[in-house]
């Protein structure tokens, strides 16, 4: 976009409010099924979710206010003519959620510095067209402790595992257990009140995606199936609880807790495609050992 488009694109906050019902679809009960045009618009939102993370990587840095980070990921979005489609979204407020430590999720960016060796996620959803792409991922503020690191490999772990038993014939029950499986294997537990979700046109759509689970069981993975993958993991027990501010959800034994996330889609042949990769490979920022 033009410099000049600049302005344009940041007034059209005034009126961002509710912009989720202007694709006048809603969450029905079936699993949509998606066309070429669907893998399209996808792929567009999803690249753009990840530029934004990637962009922010510099600037996740002990001292800064989150409420900065909420700012510059609101303008790279309006910048590139998309929609941040958390802003507004049932009275949410800003761009996007950072969780730090013992947040589980859905942390609200604020007057709130980050410090040394904390460990955050921050997760963006942006609208391109119509099309959302949902991602989040695990920074390191400065040098980060051995525990919290090895929290945050389990995690990204648990994901790609998840997505590896994407292939013909699986089912949903299949991701969630094979997620299930390595973060227990690593003594560590998964979150089981908030969920992965389908996505496309509406933000939260059927089915709800569970991070735990048997195999088989669930509904069958079909080509055309659009979702997002995203694990919270805690070093402590599962259980959270969701603070007075009505969004952010923390570890009820105040045990640390990560998390990151995909949205993908099956393809013909059965196979999962990641609409929310980095394009610089970056999905995973260094973490710094202290
Ligand atoms: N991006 C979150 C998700 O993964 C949703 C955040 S909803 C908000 O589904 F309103 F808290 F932003
Ligand atoms: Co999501
Ligand atoms: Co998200």
């Amino acid at each position: 976009m033009s410099p000049a488009g600049r302005p344009a694109a940041r007034n059209r906050l005034m009126t961002l409010t509710d912009h989720n019902d202007l694709t006048f679809q809603t969450r029905t009960r079936d699993i949509k099924i998606h066309g070429p045009e669907g893998f399209e618009g996808m792929r567009k939102a999803g690249r753009l979710a990840a530029e934004c993370l990637d962009m922010l990587i510099p600037h996740v840095l002990p001292g800064v206010q989150t409420l900065d980070l909420d700012r510059l990921a609101r303008e790279f979005v309006l910048d590139h003519g998309a929609l941040p489609a958390c802003l507004g979204y049932k009275g949410y407020g800003h761009t996007v959620c950072i969780s730090r430590n013992h947040v589980v999720c859905h942390g609200i960016p604020g007057d709130w510095a980050l410090r040394e060796g904390d460990v955050v996620n921050i997760d963006v959803t942006v609208i391109v067209d119509g099309w959302h792409g949902d991602t989040s991922r695990m920074y390191g503020v400065g040098p980060v402790n051995a525990r919290a690191r090895r929290l945050v490999d389990v995690t990204y772990r648990g994901l790609e595992l998840g997505l590896a038993a994407v292939k013909p014939g699986a089912t949903f029950g299949d991701i969630g257990h094979a997620i299930q499986t390595h973060v227990e294997s690593q003594r560590c537990s998964v979150v089981r009140d908030f969920c992965g979700h389908g996505l496309g046109r509406v933000f939260h759509d059927e089915p709800n995606v569970v991070h735990f689970g048997r195999p088989g069981t669930g509904p069958l993975l079909k080509p055309g199936m659009f979702f997002t993958v995203e694990p919270m993991v805690n070093l402590g027990k599962p259980q959270v609880k969701v603070l007075s501010d009505g969004w952010t959800a923390v570890t009820r034994d105040k045990s640390l807790s990560a998390q990151c996330e995909h949205s993908v889609g099956v393809l013909e042949d059965g196979m999962v495609e990641v609409f929310t990769a980095s394009p610089t490979g970056q999905f995973k920022p260094p973490i710094l050992a202290d």
